[in-house]
């Protein structure tokens, strides 16, 4: 991350910067972050400078906390995060090939995200459904025993309801 933290005269973060600390408090670092997460999608560093300005905690505190929890993400994401589990179960189940069709598709890599914003790839640990191995998510939604076809053929979907305009936000 560069040096930031000259941000006092952008009234506009300093507003929402305020209202991020009034619902979180002062002192909670993971609220804090969680809740800029969820508002703008990641981590703007501008807008966590901001914070620790207001708040006093040191900008290398936010940096700590959020390179060790996978939750938080310092680029946008895109509208649909593609979840790959790399878990042992899927693993063994194909997961490799699955990752390989992913990128082929999308033409970007493991957290990447598509240059129109729609897709974002992430690769993660065990999500529980082990059975269902290989198992992918995209948004909310978990897609079991998943191949190669089956996964283009998702995507496909999504791709083709967003460009008619009717997509709604993750739940192919
Ligand atoms: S290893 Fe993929 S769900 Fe458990």
């Amino acid at each position: 991350m560069g040096n930031c933290c000259n941000n006092a005269d952008n009234s506009a973060l300093q507003t929402e910067a305020e209202e991020i600390i009034a619902f979180t408090g002062k002192e909670k670092t993971i609220s804090i972050l969680q809740e800029v997460q969820k508002r703008k999608g990641y981590l703007p560093e501008a807008l966590l400078c901001e914070i620790a300005r207001l708040t006093g905690i040191a900008i290398s505190d936010f940096y700590g906390v959020a390179t060790f929890y996978s939750q938080f993400s310092f680029t946008p994401l895109g509208k649909y995060v593609v979840k790959l589990c790399n878990g042992t179960a899927c693993f063994v189940s194909g997961a490799d090939l699955l990752y390989e069709t992913l990128c082929d598709f999308l033409k970007i890599k493991n957290n990447e995200t598509t240059p129109d914003g729609l897709f974002t790839i992430e690769t993660v640990a065990c999500i529980g459904c082990c059975s269902l191995a290989p198992v992918v998510m995209i948004g909310d939604r978990l897609y079991g025993k998943q191949t190669p076809s089956g996964i283009r053929d998702l995507l496909q979907e999504i791709v083709t309801l967003e460009s008619a305009g009717n997509s709604d936000g993750g739940k192919v």
